[in-house]
C-alpha cells in the first residue's frame, strides 16, 4: 500500500513538475506544447512572434526560453549569410556550402528517389547552418518559357511537379527543417510580380495552378508556405482570404504556418484576416533598398496589436496565428530530433552529381557522336570548347536562390582533366558578371573579337563542343525580370552556326531553366541540355559526354519550334505579360502539351522526351483497378549495347464527354533501375482514381467522369509505346 502511495505521489509530482513546463517538454505532444506556450505569452510576445526581427528570423520568446526561427533560401542551397538587417553579405567565412542542381533539373530525373535524396541532402546543409526554414521547394507551372524564375520551379505539369517535390519535402521534414513552399499561388512571371493580378478560371486555377500544392499539403504535410506576391481577385495573396483562410487552412485543413514572401505584405487589417502568419521583408523593394522602419512598424506589429488592444480584432485571430507559429517552432527549432546535418560532405556531392547526371538531357545524337569515350575520342586530336559558360560559375546570379559555394567544378576544368592536353578554349562571346539587377553595357567589339577568335581556333579542331545557354544574368534566368525573347542571348546562335560550317563534329551544350529556339539545330550533331548542375557540373557534365552514365533526363516542360506555338501567345500582350497590370490566363488549362498535343502542334521535343546511350523496348502495358487505383504494368527491356535507365510515362485520355479536356494528361511514370544490356524490370505504376478527377466550376468541385480511360504508355507524350483501356467506375 505504501509503495504504491510513494509511485503514485511521485508521478503525479512529476506530471505536475511536467505540466508547470509542458511546451519545454520535448516528449509532450505538440499540441500540449502549443497550448502551454500560448497560455504564457503576453500580447505583445505574440505579435512579435507574427513578424520579422531581422532580414531572414521571426522573433521566438526569449524569456520563456521559446527559440526563433532562422529561414533562409533557397531551394538549391543555403544562401551565404546577410548581414542580420541589409541585404548584404556578412562576410562569413564558414558559409560556403554545396549548391545542388536546379529544380527543373530534379524534375528531369523523373526519380522520385532522387528527390528524396535531394531533400534529406539539402535540409541537412540548412540544419548544419543554423536554419529552421529552408524557403523552397517552388512548384509555379511553366506557362511560358520566359519567365525569369522557371530555373527554380519543376516544369510545366502539375502532376509531374507535385510527384517531384513531396518525397524533397517529407525528407527535409523528417530531419526536422521546415520547407516553405513557393510561390503560393500564381507566381509565373517576373514581370511586375510585385502587383500583377492575374485572372484565371476556376477550373484552371484548380487543375494546373493550385494542383502541387495541394499535394504537398496532402502527401507531404509542407510545414510552412509562402504567399505570392502577385494578386488573384485582385487581392495579394500574402493576405488573400479566400486563398489562405478558404481553401489552403479550411478546405485543404493545412496547419502550418503562412509566411509571406519579403515584402509581399500591404496592409494590416487583410494581413490580419486574409490568413498570414508571419510578415517577412516589409519595406523593402525586393533587394535593393532598405528604409529605416523598425520591425515593430511592421503591419502585424504595433498596427494589428493596436486593433487587438482596441478589441476591433478578437485575440482569438491572434491565438490561431501564434499557434501555427509555435507549432513550426515545436517541429522545428525545438524539435528534439531535428538532426545537426553536415556541410560540403562527399555524399551531399555525391548526391549533386546524380541529381545532375539525371537531370541532363539528351536531345539530339546524330551518327552517335556521343559519347565521347576514351575508345572514339582517341581518333579526335584536338577538342575545341567554346563557350562562356564552359567557365562560368552558374551558381551565383538568379537573385535569392544564388548560392556562395566551396566547389563549383567548370565544365572546362573537368573536360581538361579527363581528356588532358586534347582540350582547347575558346570563350566565344562574354555576357558580363553575374549581376542581380544590372545588365552591363557589353561591348560589341569585345564580342566581335572573341567570336573571331573561336572561328579561327575552330579551323583547327576536329570536334568542337558548344557550352552556352542562359545563365542567370538579368533576364537571362534570373528573379525580378523575365527573358526578352525565345532566343539564347550575346549572339550564341550565329556563332554555333558559323561553328557548325567550319566542323560538322559540333555538340551543343546548353545550361538554363527555360526551352529556348534552336535554329542551328540541323546544322549539329548533339545537343545536350542541363538545367543549371549546381557544384559538381563538370562532373555530372563530362560523365554524361564520356558515357560514363548514359542520359536519362527527361524535359518536364515543351521546346516549341518557335516562340509563337506557346498557346498563351495568339492571346496576346493580356495573356502575357498582362495589360495595367492584368495578366489574363486565356489558355485555360492547355498549358504546355496539354495545348500542344490536343490541338496538334508539333513540337521541337515533347514534354517527356529525353535520348540515351541505349535503347529500350516496352512490353504490352496491362491495366487493372486494385481498389480506388488504377495499376499500370509494362516491362522495359534494355535493347542497346550499354546500361541506361528508362522513365516510362502513363498519359490518360478521358471519355468523350462536352467538358473540354487535354487529349493526354500525364498521370503516372515510374523509372527502371540501372538495366543492363538485355536485361528487363517490370514497372508497377499506380494512379489513384481521384487523379483522374476534373474541376466542375458549376459544383465548384472535383468529379470524375466514369467511363472507359485510355492510358498511353510511352517514351514522351509523342511517342506512345503501348495502350490500355481501364472501365472507371
Ligand atoms: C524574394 C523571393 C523569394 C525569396 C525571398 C527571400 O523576393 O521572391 O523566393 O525566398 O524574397 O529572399
Amino acid at each position: 500500500m505504501k509503495k504504491t502511495f510513494i509511485l503514485a505521489t511521485l508521478l503525479a509530482f512529476t506530471g505536475l513538475t511536467a505540466s508547470a513546463q509542458t511546451y519545454l517538454n520535448p516528449n509532450a505532444p505538440i499540441e500540449e506544447r502549443i497550448k502551454d506556450a500560448l497560455s504564457r505569452m503576453t500580447t505583445h510576445e505574440k505579435i512579435k512572434m507574427l513578424h520579422a526581427q531581422s532580414k531572414f528570423t521571426s522573433a521566438g520568446v526569449p524569456r520563456l526560453g521559446i527559440r526563433q526561427l532562422n529561414m533562409d533560401d533557397g531551394p538549391h542551397g543555403v544562401r551565404e549569410e546577410l548581414e542580420w538587417n541589409t541585404w548584404n553579405p556578412a562576410r562569413w567565412t564558414n558559409d560556403s556550402i554545396v549548391a545542388f542542381p536546379s529544380l527543373t533539373c530534379l524534375a528531369s530525373t523523373w526519380n522520385r528517389d532522387l528527390s528524396d535524396a535531394y531533400g534529406n541532402a539539402v535540409s541537412e546543409e540548412f540544419a548544419f547552418r543554423g536554419k529552421d526554414i529552408m524557403l523552397g521547394p517552388g512548384v509555379n507551372i511553366q506557362r511560358t518559357p520566359l519567365n525569369g524564375r522557371a530555373f527554380e520551379y519543376m516544369g510545366e505539369d502539375p502532376y509531374l511537379a507535385g510527384e517531384m517535390a513531396v518525397p524533397y519535402i517529407k525528407a527535409a521534414q523528417a530531419n526536422g527543417v521546415a520547407c516553405c513552399l513557393k510561390h503560393f499561388v500564381l507566381n509565373d512571371q517576373e514581370i511586375d510580380r510585385f502587383g500583377v493580378n492575374v485572372n484565371v478560371s476556376e477550373r484552371a486555377m484548380r487543375e494546373i495552378y493550385l494542383r502541387p500544392f495541394q499535394k504537398a499539403v496532402d502527401q507531404a504535410h509542407v510545414y510552412t508556405i509562402m504567399g505570392s506576391y502577385n494578386m488573384w481577385k485582385n487581392v495579394h495573396c500574402c493576405h488573400n482570404d479566400e486563398l489562405l483562410n478558404g481553401i489552403l487552412k479550411k478546405e485543404w485543413n493545412w496547419d502550418g504556418a503562412l509566411i509571406s514572401d519579403w515584402g509581399g505584405t500591404t496592409n494590416t487589417m487583410e494581413a490580419a484576416l486574409g490568413g498570414l502568419d508571419i510578415e517577412m521583408g516589409t519595406y523593402t523593394d525586393g533587394k535593393t533598398k532598405e528604409s529605416n522602419f523598425g520591425y515593430d512598424d511592421y503591419y502585424l506589429g504595433n498596427p494589428f496589436e493596436k486593433l487587438i488592444k482596441e478589441g476591433k480584432i478578437p485575440m482569438s485571430v491572434l491565438d490561431e496565428k501564434v499557434s501555427r507559429v509555435l507549432r513550426v517552432i515545436f517541429r522545428t527549432a525545438m524539435n528534439p530530433n531535428k538532426v545537426i546535418g553536415n556541410q560540403c560532405s562527399e555524399t551531399h556531392y555525391d548526391v549533386c552529381r546524380q541529381i545532375g547526371e539525371e537531370g541532363i538531357v539528351l536531345l539530339k545524337n546524330d551518327k552517335n557522336i556521343l559519347p565521347l569515350n576514351p575508345s572514339k575520342y582517341k581518333k579526335y586530336s584536338q577538342i575545341l570548347v567554346v563557350g562562356e559558360n564552359a567557365t562560368r560559375s552558374l551558381t551565383q546570379g538568379g537573385g535569392s536562390s544564388e548560392l556562395k559555394t566551396l566547389r563549383d567544378i567548370s565544365p572546362l576544368e573537368e573536360l581538361q582533366r579527363q581528356y588532358e592536353q586534347m582540350i582547347m578554349y575558346a570563350q566565344g562571346y562574354y555576357s558580363g558578371r553575374a549581376m542581380y539587377d544590372h545588365v552591363d553595357r557589353l561591348n560589341p567589339q569585345k564580342q566581335d573579337s572573341l567570336k573571331a577568335e573561336a572561328l579561327e581556333m575552330a579551323k583547327g579542331a576536329d570536334l568542337i563542343i558548344f557550352i552556352g545557354g542562359l545563365n542567370k544574368n538579368t533576364r537571362q534566368d534570373c528573379e525580378n525580370g523575365d527573358r526578352e525573347g525565345y532566343d539564347l542571348p550575346y549572339g550564341q546562335n550565329e556563332l554555333i552556326s558559323e561553328l557548325a560550317k567550319i566542323q560538322k563534329n559540333i555538340v551543343v551544350v546548353t545550361f538554363g531553366g527555360n526551352p529556348y529556339n534552336m535554329p542551328w539545330l540541323k546544322e549539329v550533331a548533339g545537343v545536350v541540355h542541363c538545367w543549371y548542375l549546381g557544384s559538381e557540373a563538370g562532373k555530372a557534365l563530362v560523365n554524361v559526354l564520356n558515357g560514363t552514365v548514359s542520359p536519362s533526363g527527361k524535359l518536364p516542360v515543351t521546346f516549341a519550334q518557335k516562340y509563337e506555338d506557346y498557346p498563351y501567345v495568339q492571346y496576346g500582350q493580356e495573356a502575357y505579360p498582362g495589360v495595367n497590370k492584368q495578366v489574363y490566363y486565356k489558355e485555360d488549362i492547355f498549358v504546355g502539351y496539354r495545348h500542344f498535343t490536343t490541338n496538334n502542334v508539333k513540337p521541337l521535343f515533347p514534354f517527356g522526351f529525353g535520348l540515351s546511350y541505349t535503347t529500350f523496348a516496352y512490353g504490352k502495358p496491362t491495366a487493372t483497378m486494385e481498389g480506388n487505383n488504377i495499376v499500370v504494368k509494362t516491362t522495359i527491356t534494355n535493347t542497346g549495347k550499354v546500361a541506361g535507365k528508362e522513365v516510362a510515362q502513363v498519359y490518360s485520355s478521358a471519355p468523350q464527354s462536352d467538358l473540354p479536356r487535354p487529349s493526354k494528361e500525364l498521370k503516372g511514370f515510374a523509372k527502371t533501375k540501372l538495366l543492363e544490356p538485355g536485361e528487363s524490370e517490370t514497372l508497377r505504376i499506380t494512379i489513384p482514381k481521384n487523379e483522374l478527377n476534373y474541376y466542375d466550376e458549376t459544383t465548384h468541385g472535383w468529379a470524375l467522369t466514369t467511363g472507359t480511360y485510355t492510358f498511353h504508355v510511352g517514351a514522351n507524350v509523342d511517342d506512345i509505346k503501348g495502350k490500355v483501356e481501364v472501365e472507371v467506375k
